[in-house]
């Protein structure tokens, strides 16, 4: 029989569960366009995405009471997230670019959560600016993610509004074949190294 006739015992790929979370309150925003993608570019690689609005799904101003035990706060919708992270492999960071830095609701959403969420998960990151010095939010979570000890991949998607366009409806899109390849990849580096 030829290598190529014998049948594959590789077991077939396990999904991948992805908690994105979306930095901006603009849920109608770039930053919400740009999550819906990456939603879309999860499912469309055979994981398992679950998007988290931050401006839809707010949280309160994290607890530091709860710094050490996330899961002890008695907060319904922080108890929700911290269940999702639990649940996920992996996550997909987004955020718009906010006085060169990541968004607040972001890093409030970061600091209602612990190490024991991220600890050796993988993580992607996504930002969106009017320009692409965006890409200094991406930089600064990096360092975050590097303190929560989540793997970040060296990938990342960083979008300006040319990689957008509006349809009649005034809903935003991802429209850039060029930045959809890019999620696409970004989203199969974080799978990859979920499975690993
Ligand atoms: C508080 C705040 C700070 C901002 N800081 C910057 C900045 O430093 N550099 C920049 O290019 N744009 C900045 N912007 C513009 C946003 O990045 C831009 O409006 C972006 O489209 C917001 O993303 P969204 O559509 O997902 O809400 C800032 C906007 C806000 C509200």
């Amino acid at each position: 029989m030829a290598v190529s006739q014998v049948p594959s015992t590789a077991p077939a790929a396990r999904p991948v569960d992805v908690l994105i979370l979306s930095g901006s309150i603009r849920s109608d925003g770039y930053t919400g366009a740009l999550t819906r993608y990456a939603a879309e570019s999860v499912l469309t690689a055979g994981h398992r995405p679950v998007l988290w609005d931050l401006g839809k799904d707010a949280l309160p101003i994290a607890d530091p009471a709860y710094h050490r035990d996330p899961a002890a706060n008695p907060d319904p919708t922080v108890q929700r997230l911290v269940a999702a992270a639990r649940r996920a492999d992996a996550f997909l960071l987004a955020t718009p670019v906010y006085h060169n830095s990541y968004s607040g609701v972001l890093k409030n959403a970061l600091d209602s959560l612990s190490m024991t969420e991220f600890t050796g998960k993988s993580v992607g990151l996504l930002a969106h600016g009017p320009k692409l010095t965006a890409v200094q939010a991406c930089d600064h979570l990096r360092i975050v993610v590097r303190g929560l000890y989540g793997l970040c991949v060296p990938e990342q998607a960083v979008t300006t509004p040319g990689d957008y366009r509006t349809q009649e409806s005034g809903a935003v899109q991802l429209g850039s074949d060029a930045m959809r390849i890019r999620v696409d990849g970004l989203v199969g580096a974080v799978g990859k190294l979920a499975r690993r």
